[in-house]
């Protein structure tokens, strides 16, 4: 474990390295994905005597327009904003000539946004390029909550993610697997990318009203600031919800950044601080089930990490790839986070639970870093051997040497990665890079579960026909519990050339 005061200097940093402050790395879950900044100043570059054997990632979709509810928010403001005769000035000369940034009003709030399906194929490309897993990626599957917006990231994810050479040509040699099941219901339990909603229990331990408070405390006093630059025209809390939510959405819809231009750093804090309160206490560890719904991904895939990549057990109908993809959505992300015991540190005294009074700038759990969109949480497991590669090497001819972690003395590893930064392992950073040594980190998931409990028991679903607390999507294709199913992308077509 790093030093207590290495990490609080290095949490202290956190979002104002660099010296420029960018609203757009501060706007939580209405952030267009970026690379969170290291809290912990571990490098997030394989060590250079490792390779990553086999990873697994939980991915929110990607950048969308926004959902309904939301858009009539704007378009409120926009009505509001048309309705009055009022005169603009400085920072809100621009009012008048605002119109929101939707233009097909029937087809796109909900769904990805161009930046959306951007963010997802590039992590396709990242991720090939980072590991080289599978040669050219042909039936390469991943797996999907079924709403459509996830499906589409997961399809941009393949078609990143595959070779692109042979698509032309021979499409069959370049296809995806999307296994898709039924997204946010209450039949699926555990079994489910999206399993808070199979835990009736959930909803009691949420406790994210306290982000409502906190904007309503914040927010009149920044209308008050800004009603200084209009004559006949009053701004209220509501309307700063609106314009503050505008500076991440409309950036990735359309690249104005005029509303991320109108407030100040700390009004971006507090606007950041009430996403953060808001998933603590919804999602993440400040409800006492999101360890719960969180525990069966965790443990569905260190049991794969543990079996290494090309193992089949008894009872599976599948081995899945190397590279384990599964995408969903901003809330049950913070439940991994909740289940893996990371962000909670109990070294911090008076950081954890957050508290409602206003952001502390040690704390480690921020929501910009994680549920933005795009946003993950990724365990790679590494291979190593004991020392990093000489620095002089001799090659016989005709032989081609075994790269570093390839042999068979190498040992296993764990690391975290959320948004690209490395998240310790509580107690637990005695490998190559700060890593977890595999077993270990397997004890610590088994000790996890004492924090998580079990999900039938704990989610009152003892006497519920079918209810289940294992998560068996990954080896059974499909899974009779999950009801899954499976999507072939692209979908098989023909070009005619006249
Ligand atoms: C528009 O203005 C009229 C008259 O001033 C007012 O009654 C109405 O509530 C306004 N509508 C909106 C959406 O602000
Ligand atoms: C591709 O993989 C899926 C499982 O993800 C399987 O159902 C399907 O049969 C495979 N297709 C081919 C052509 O191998
Ligand atoms: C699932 O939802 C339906 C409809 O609201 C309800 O009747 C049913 O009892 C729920 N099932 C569980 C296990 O909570
Ligand atoms: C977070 O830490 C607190 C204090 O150590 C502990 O009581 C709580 O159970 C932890 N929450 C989770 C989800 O691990
Ligand atoms: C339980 O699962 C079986 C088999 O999949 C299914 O036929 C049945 O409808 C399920 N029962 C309930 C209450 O969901």
């Amino acid at each position: 474990m790093i030093p207590l005061t290495v990490t609080l200097a290095a949490a202290a940093l956190a979002g104002t390295a660099g010296g420029h402050f960018n609203p757009l790395h501060h706007s939580g879950a209405a952030s267009p994905y970026f690379d969170a900044p290291s809290q912990f100043g571990i490098s997030p570059s394989t060590p250079p005597q490792c390779v990553v054997d086999q990873a697994a990632y939980i991915v929110r979709h990607g950048s969308r327009y926004p959902e309904p509810g939301s858009f009539a928010g704007w378009q409120a403001l926009f009505a509001k904003l048309q309705n009055a005769s009022y005169t603009a000035r400085g920072p809100l000369a621009f009012l008048p000539s605002w119109v929101p940034p939707v233009d097909d009003i029937p087809h796109e709030p909900l769904f990805l946004s161009s930046t959306g399906s951007t963010e997802a194929f590039s992590l396709g490309v990242q991720l090939r390029k980072r590991y080289r897993f599978t040669a050219g990626g042909d039936n390469f599957t991943v797996w999907a909550a079924g709403q459509q917006r996830v499906v589409d990231t997961a399809t941009y994810f393949l078609q990143g993610y595959l070779s692109q050479g042979n698509y032309f040509n021979e499409p069959e040699k370049n296809r995806g697997t999307i296994v898709a099941m039924p997204d946010s219901v209450n039949y699926t339990f555990a079994d489910s990318l999206t399993p808070s909603t199979g835990c009736p229990a959930y909803g009691s331990g949420d406790t994210s009203s306290k982000a409502n408070d906190y904007r309503a405390a914040y927010q009149p006093a920044v209308a008050r600031r800004l009603n200084q630059y209009l004559d006949g025209l009053n701004l209220d809390g509501s309307d700063i919800a609106v314009m503050q939510d505008l500076c991440g959405f409309q950036s990735e819809i359309d690249g104005d950044i005029r509303f991320c231009d109108i407030f100040g750093e700390s009004e971006w804090k507090d606007y950041e601080y009430a996403h953060d309160l808001n998933y603590y206490y919804g999602s993440g560890p400040g409800n006492p089930f999101s360890a719960t719904v969180g525990y069966p991904w965790i443990q569905a895939v260190t049991g794969l990490l543990l079996r290494g990549p090309d193992n089949r057990r008894n009872g599976d109908n599948f081995v899945p790839p190397p590279l384990v993809m599964s995408f969903t959505h901003d809330n049950d992300l913070p439940p991994v986070v909740s289940a893996l015991g990371v962000w909670n540190s109990s070294l911090s005294p008076g950081i954890f639970p957050l508290s409602t009074n206003g952001p502390d700038a040690r704390r480690t759990f921020r929501s910009s870093n994680l549920v933005s969109f795009r946003g993950y949480i990724a365990l790679e497991r590494l291979s190593c051997d004991s020392q990093a590669p000489p620095s002089e090497v001799e090659h016989a001819a005709g032989h081609v040497l075994p790269a570093p972690g390839t042999t068979a003395s190498a040992e296993k590893y764990v690391r975290i990665r959320i948004n690209n930064a490395v998240v310790p392992v509580p107690g637990c950073t005695t490998g190559p890079g700060e890593s977890c040594p595999l077993k270990a980190f397997a004890a610590h998931v088994r000790e996890r579960l004492a924090v998580a409990g079990d999900f039938v028991e704990r989610c009152n679903l003892q006497d519920v026909m079918n209810a289940t607390g294992t998560l068996d999507i990954f080896t059974k294709v499909p899974s009779e519990k999950a009801q899954s199913f499976t999507l072939v992308v692209p979908q098989p077509y023909a070009v005619t050339v006249p």
